[in-house]
Parts: C-alpha cells; structure tokens; sequence
C-alpha cells in the first residue's frame, strides 16, 4: 500500500510518500520517513495533543479517538497519531506543531567569525529531555565557537522523562541509547566533520537523559524510592578521547543542574541564592550559603504548553507574549509568524492578563461568557477553564517547593540575595507575568535574573578549568528534599492554588 504524508503549513507542498507490504503503525512511517514525530505523552494516548487528518484511507475508530476526539472532527478524518494502525493507501495530513524543531530561547550566542583551529577545542553538551544543545569550545579561553542545537528524537517516545524510563523498560532502551547519540553524531558532524569524537567532550543532562545515553539501567528511576543506577561522574579517557559525564545528586536532581550550579559558584557566588530551572519538571537549589537544600517539583507540562487545547511547544508560530487592555487581546509569535497556539511564557502572559482584566477570578474560574467555549486568544485559539487549573497546579508546586525549601534552611525568604531561573522557559518568561501568578515569592522578584542554559554554561567552564574538587564540594554539600514525603506540602499546595 502507498501512504503518503503532508506536513500542513510548509510551502510549497512537499509530499512524503512509503510503499509498505504490510499493516504499520502511523508513529512507524514517521520514523522510517525520518520524520521526527513529537507525541506529548509518548503515545499513551493520555494527552490527545497528537491528531492528524486522513485525507482519504482513514483508519477504523478507536476507543482513543473515540475519547479525545470530537465527533465532527472523526468524520472529518481526524485520528489520534500515536494510535493509528495504518492498512491501506491514504494521504495523512500532520499539524506542522508535531513535526517542528523547538525553538531555545536560551541558545547561546557562538562568535562564528573566530577560525576552528581543531587542535584546540572541546566539545560542550546538554542532553536536554527536549532540545541537546552543543557548543564547541576554545579549550584555552572558553569562547564560544560554534554552537548548534536540535530536538532531542527520544521525543518520539515521549515529552517527559517518566515516558521515556516505561519506554526503557518496554524494551526500547536501545532504541533511546541510539536516537540520542545519532543525535548527537549528527550534531557533531555537522559542526566538525567526521573527527568530532577526537576532541574533549563533557556532557550534562538530567539523571534519566544521560543513563539513557550510557545504556544503564532505568528501572529503579520508575517508582519510589527512585534510586538510579550511578550518581556519579563517569570519565571514558582512552585513546585520543576524554568524554566525561557531570555527577548528579539524586534521580531528579541530575548532572545538568550540578553543572549550573557548577557555573554560578565560578561565575562569582552569591553568599546565597535560589535557583530554579524551569521545565516539565521543575528543579529548585536553594543555596543558603552552608548547603545546597535541593528538590524537584512535579510541575507538569503545562508551563511547556502541552496538554492544554491549544497549546503547543516553543516552535514558530507559537504565540510568546500576551497582553490584554480594554478587552482587547495583543500578541507575539515566535518567528513572527502566523498564530498556531500558544507556548509556555504565552499561558503564563495570558493568565496574568486574564486575571488583571478580571477575566478569571483568584481561583482562575472564567467569567461566565467565556465558561463553556474558553476565552479566545487569536483564530480557533482559546484558553479554557481546564488548561488555566493545570498552570495553577504547576505554579503551586513550584511556589510552595521553594517556600518548603526556605523553611527547611538557615535563612527567610527576603534574605536571599538572587533567584537564577535557568532554562529555555526561564529565558522567555515576562517576570511580572510569573510574578503575577505567584510563581515566585514576589520578594525574589526584583533579584530575578534569567540565566539560559546553565547546563551548557556549566560545562564550559569546566571544559576550562576542570575543577573536580569544586564538583565534589557541590555534592557533598548537597541534601534533597522530597516534597512527596513532606507532609506540609500538601497543605502549602492546596493553599497556593489561587492567584
Ligand atoms: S495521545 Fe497520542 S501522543 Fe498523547
């Protein structure tokens, strides 16, 4: 049978086509197409966020689609990507949103006009659930001479890590071993030609992303007490290679945040401060001068903008920036580009604006006009009273993690001298907007300085000074508190839900 794939919104019309003897899955032709197929809950068919259109050749209605998708838009040849069992000729239509590489924000500016001179660099990695950015680095200065990034293809099985630990232990964990370092290969060919692997390399990610990379086992990372399989810092130097891997303090507290760390204690440390890289899940560090109290909070993706109806990844088109004033709704898009939904620093604009306006009410309920259809944002782009709970419940557990976090350490909150947000989010976010939500304590707000990507940042610097006895300083010093077990979690959670 012939399938054939369109990509919506990419002029002029390209279309992909694969001859299969046999039935195969819609997420199988997009790999083997080499199409990179971004499925928000890796395909558990929990997210609804991966629809695309059969134009002819639709397959049979599933109890999925049955549940995520509406009954005009069935007829209409709408199924649920990740479910599709294709078995005869069609013609697919794919929302570009599903296909696109994600936009950093954070990328870090390369001075592209100093020479390459090979005999003198090293490469910096960060392994990122979503993006792996690399720079190459002049080993001497620590400048920035190229820099490149690209959608981490283990998307493909999920957009958070706990999807890719059940792929892992679904038996795919070679499948996500090689889709990150042909990633990576790809990346460093493209910057350096085929001897990128003669050079020094040091690599960061979260505890997940690098296992993953170095084929370790996931499995004790799947449930509680979340016990990974190493902790440590792992070195291969044989031969002409040195590629080392950053330590990590616990299942969630990885080596990308050790490497961030690692960079504001060599940028010039505060006495102390709070740091926060902001993603699906939300790491904290609060630095109170004697130790690093650590802990993650289980935010979600909605601050990503998935799982909300019309949210979508930082890609082109996305809408970035929102304000309202006198009913009226302005925005940006990334690339400037025609609005095709809105990403995370969008939804947090948008429901700051909305309760400005008195749009929403403190506990982010709609006005009564806008409750059943939601509050339109631009063409066929609406918010409902469902994706604003879901950014209520991710700000709370960021809020109340670092007012647990400051209970539990030496100093009050008014104390802390800077709050370092790190990440792509942390780039693009309005403060006033997160301030207007109450994702921060609004006493960090005016210390508020968006760092970018610090896992990248951190790596660099220790490409130059490759001070091991700082990273051991940052270990020991460490101590992880887990949220889940702190009974006044609960109870700071409930009472932050409101805006
Ligand atoms: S429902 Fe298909 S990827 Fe989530």
């Amino acid at each position: 049978m012939e399938i054939k794939i369109v990509i919506d919104g990419i002029e002029p019309e390209k279309e992909y086509v694969l001859v299969s003897f046999e039935d195969i899955s819609f997420v199988e032709v997009m790999k083997q197409l080499g199409i990179n197929f971004y499925r928000p809950c890796g395909g558990a068919g929990k997210c609804m966020s991966c629809a695309v259109r059969f134009a002819y050749g639709a397959p049979e209605i599933t109890s999925a689609d049955e549940r995520g998708i509406e009954f005009n838009d069935l007829r209409n040849g709408w199924r649920l990507g990740c479910k599709c069992i294709i078995t005869k000729d069609c013609k697919i239509q794919v929302p570009l949103s599903l296909v696109s590489e994600i936009q950093s924000p954070d990328t870090l500016i390369a001075d592209e006009n100093l020479p390459l001179d090979k005999t003198n660099i090293a490469i910096a990695v960060d392994i990122g659930t979503t993006t792996i950015a690399a720079a190459v680095v002049d080993l001497h200065t620590g400048k920035i001479l190229r820099q490149k990034n690209c959608t981490n293809s283990q998307t493909g099985y999920g957009a958070d890590v706990m999807s890719r630990v059940k792929a892992a232990m679904e038996g795919h964990d070679e499948d996500l071993m090689n889709a990150v370092r042909n990633d990576l290969m790809n990346i460093g060919r493209q910057i350096l030609g085929e001897d990128y692997l003669m050079h020094r390399v040091v690599i960061a990610g979260n505890t997940v992303m690098t296992h993953l990379f170095l084929h370790y086992p996931v499995d004790g990372m799947a449930k509680f007490p979340f016990v990974p399989y190493t902790l440590d810092s792992v070195r291969f130097a044989h031969d002409y290679k040195d590629i080392f891997f950053m330590p990590s303090i616990s299942a969630f507290i990885g080596g990308d945040i050790v490497a961030g760390l690692y960079y504001i204690k060599k940028k010039k440390e505060p006495k102390n401060y709070l740091f926060v890289d902001l993603g699906t899940n939300a790491e904290i560090v609060l630095f109170d001068g004697n130790e690093y109290l650590c802990t993650s909070a289980s935010a979600g993706p909605a601050l990503e903008g998935a799982n909300l109806r019309c949210g979508v990844a930082s890609i082109r088109g996305a809408i970035n920036h929102i304000s309202i004033s006198h009913g009226r709704v302005k925005y940006t898009t990334i690339g400037g580009e025609a609005p095709i939904g809105i990403c995370g620093s969008g939804v947090i604009d948008l429901i700051s604006e909305l309760f400005r306006n008195g749009i929403i009410d403190s506990g982010g309920l709609l006005a009564e006009e806008y409750a059943e259809e939601g509050f339109p944002v631009a063409e066929g782009i609406v918010i409902t009273g469902e994706d604003i709970q879901q950014v209520l419940l991710a700000k709370s557990a960021i809020y109340s993690a670092i007012t647990l976090l400051v209970r539990e350490s030496s100093i009050e909150m008014e104390d802390i001298e800077h709050l370092y947000v790190s990440g792509g989010l942390g780039a693009s976010i309005g403060v006033w907007s997160a301030a207007g939500i109450n994702i921060f304590p609004k006493e960090l707000i005016n210390k508020f300085e968006a760092v970018g990507n610090t896992s990248l940042l951190g790596n660099i610097a220790f490409i130059t000074d490759q001070d091991e006895d700082a990273l051991k300083e940052i270990k020991e010093k460490s101590r992880v508190i887990y949220m889940a077990t702190n009974p006044d979690f609960e109870k700071l959670f409930l009472e932050n839900l409101t805006l």
